[in-house]
């Protein structure tokens, strides 16, 4: 073997021991995709403790000040409800404004992307017909210490299904490292 081969080797095992260090330490890229949550009234989604009397009334879109209601919902890839299922929306939400249209929301979603399992949790005031910007709280599995925030606007609120469209927007911080959740 000659002086130059040798050193081309000895360079090569350098640059793949580089690389394995890098890809144990790599800090996790931040995630964008939408996901679509499907409620059903007295299905999917139910009115556990009734809100004060003489309040808004129970409509698609209003529910008595006070109502605590309780959900588990699936997530779709696409607005169709035949459409994949990726997640689980689990939740519960209370009625906070007098007009009945804005809730405080908890909810924890499970999700089973291609590269990503694990769970988001959230919490934060929906409104029932604008986008509503929830906070991330944090994560599990996968998106262990996950960041960010998921925008949840209406997409179909008539008839006895909602559709309301999730978009994600997930970031981690950099101790947040692939060696730290994986090892
Ligand atoms: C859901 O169930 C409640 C309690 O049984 C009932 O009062 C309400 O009318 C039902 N809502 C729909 C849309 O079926
Ligand atoms: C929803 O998906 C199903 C099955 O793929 C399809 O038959 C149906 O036409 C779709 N509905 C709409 C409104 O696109």
């Amino acid at each position: 073997m000659g002086m130059a081969s040798c050193v081309q080797n000895y360079l090569l095992a350098i640059l793949l021991l580089a690389t394995y260090a890098s890809s144990h330490h790599q800090h996790k890229k931040p995630l964008h995709f939408s996901l679509f949550q499907h409620e059903t009234i007295n299905k999917t989604g139910y009115i556990i403790v009734n809100g004060i009397e003489g309040g808004a009334g129970i409509t698609e879109t209003t529910t008595p000040f006070g109502t605590l209601f309780v959900f588990q919902d699936p997530l779709t890839a696409t607005a169709n409800r035949s459409s994949k299922v990726i997640g689980t929306a689990e939740g519960t939400s209370i009625t906070s404004s007098v007009d009945g249209l804005q809730s405080i929301s908890i909810a924890k979603l499970t999700l089973r992307l291609k590269h990503h399992k694990g769970s988001v949790s959230i919490v934060g005031g929906t409104n029932n017909v604008k986008p509503s910007d929830h906070p991330v709280v944090g994560g599990t599995g996968d998106f262990l210490f996950v960041q960010g925030y998921v925008t949840s606007s209406p997409v179909d609120l008539k008839g006895l299904t909602v559709v309301y469209k999730i978009q994600f927007h997930l970031y981690w911080p950099p101790y947040a490292t692939q060696a730290s959740w994986k090892s």
